[in-house]
């Protein structure tokens, strides 16, 4: 990867949850493996009047107890924090804002702009930057957006249009933080690095694909912000989708952004839409019990926290295979997978034998529990020609060491190498 020699990241929503949260210890994690390049600056933007001590104090404050020692890392980390508070509702702060960038940022130094505020922002940051011109320079800067992408195609279009106002494609960052995964790039790997599973990896072989996403926890405090939301806006339209193109799409003729993001699109472009009559029919929506008593959710409220949906790929590959969605909160367990079914062999040779038949499944845990598992029939030892499933199995906690890390140490480094295969691109998320 190759870095700038120089580059200042501006967070607005620098005293929010993501901030705290994720960016930073992803960052300061990056800084203790010695993966952070030299020349990186942070300049946090929102209301909150910290001083720049005060929002490093924050920050630490909020760090997860394993990255709080040693404590000499975070401060060396932290000089090159830095904090301006600031309103985005009023121009002026704008002003001060350009003002700092140049105090801090000289000429050459590559400008990212972070909008990890409340989409409701995301237009208003926007314009603030066009204005005070800080979407023109030298290297071009770069601007990244965090879900969700708009509520509806409507809108997702309309932000489109204004990001395009001022910047061009190349300099737009949406994230979708599943994408930072390992576990999900694995996919890419195990699909397109090993020779022995793409022959099967088709409508002859594959019965249907199950993509679930389980949460064990119900809204928390997150109740009115959720309710507006739903769970085909905070889960399906993005990472399930995601996941959907990595399993479904052809392989790109080459591992670079523009390739891999064209045939996603792809996928994306050949399932089929439902008409209103489908939607019955191909659908299931819940709501678990409890939800309506939930802080800051409406008593009647009909937002769905639990959908499956059975997805249709029009193409070649997967004409006539299900691709089967379901995400859900406040659900018995929580867990992340994707299990493809094969279908059972042409001729059933055991069918007189005892046992378990089944067709082979193939599960690609994505969290918790990270690898991927296998599932084949075998004779049970002693036991006449009786048959069973059995395993076999890949952990990555059992064959690498040290911790897994976290999506936005991934998504962060590429954004500061400018590598945004893990990025959507504008059409990728309208289609979705
Ligand atoms: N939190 C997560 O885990 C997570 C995960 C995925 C995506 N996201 C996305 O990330 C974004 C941020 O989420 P969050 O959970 O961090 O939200 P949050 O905790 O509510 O933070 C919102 C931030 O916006 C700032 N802000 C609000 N009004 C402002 C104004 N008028 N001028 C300047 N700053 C203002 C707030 O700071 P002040 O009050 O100090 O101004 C705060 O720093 C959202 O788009 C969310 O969907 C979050």
């Amino acid at each position: 990867m190759s870095f700038p020699e120089r580059s200042v990241l501006v967070i607005f929503g620098a005293s929010g949850d993501l901030t705290r949260r994720k960016l930073v210890p992803a960052l300061f994690r990056l800084f203790q493996k010695g993966r952070l390049p030299s020349g990186v600056q942070v300049l946090g933007f929102s209301r909150t009047s910290y001083s720049d001590e005060q929002w490093r104090d924050y920050l630490q404050q909020h760090l997860p107890p394993e990255d709080r020692e040693p404590k000499e890392a975070w401060d060396r980390f932290a000089e090159d924090l830095f904090y301006l508070p600031g309103d985005l509702t009023v121009p002026e702060d704008f002003t001060r804002l350009r003002k700092q960038l140049d105090a801090l940022a000289p000429e050459g130094t590559q400008r990212i702009f972070y909008l990890a505020t409340a989409a409701r922002f995301f237009p208003r940051i926007l314009s603030g930057l066009m204005d005070q011109q800080l979407h023109r320079g030298s290297p071009p800067p770069r601007v990244v957006v965090e879900k969700p992408f708009g509520h509806d195609l409507a809108s997702a279009q309309s932000l489109n249009l204004l990001l395009h106002r001022g910047f061009d494609e190349s300099q737009v960052f949406r994230i979708d933080h599943y994408l930072g995964k390992e576990t999900v790039q694995n996919i890419l790997v195990f699909r397109f690095a090993n020779a022995i599973f793409e022959p099967i990896w088709n409508r002859s072989y594959i019965d249907h694909v199950e993509i679930t996403a389980a949460e064990s926890e119900g809204v928390g405090t997150r109740g009115a912000t959720y309710d507006t939301t739903g769970v085909l806006r905070d889960m399906f339209q993005n990472h399930l989708l995601q996941l959907l193109c990595f399993m479904a799409m052809e392989a790109p003729n080459r591992f670079e952004a523009e390739a891999i993001r064209n045939e996603k699109v792809k996928v994306l472009d050949a399932v089929r839409v439902l008409s209103p009559e489908d939607v019955p029919r191909e659908s299931v929506r819940g709501q678990y019990h409890g939800y309506r008593q939930s802080p800051g959710v409406d008593p009647q409220s009909q937002t769905a926290t639990f959908a499956a949906v059975r997805l249709w790929i029009d193409n070649w590959r997967w004409q006539g295979v299900p691709f089967f969605l379901r995400s859900g909160k406040a659900m018995d367990c929580r867990t992340t997978q994707i299990v493809v079914q094969f279908r059972q062999p042409p001729l059933r040779l055991f069918r007189q034998c005892g046992g378990v038949h089944e067709g082979n499944r193939l599960v690609i845990q994505i969290q918790p529990a990270e690898g991927i598992q296998l599932h084949i029939q075998s004779k049970v030892p002693d036991a006449g020609m009786e048959l069973t499933l059995t395993d076999l199995s890949f952990r990555f906690d059992r064959h690498f060491r040290g911790r897994m890390p976290d999506a936005y140490e991934r998504l962060l480094l590429d954004l500061l190498a400018g590598d945004a295969s893990l990025f959507a691109r504008s059409d990728e998320v309208e289609l979705a």
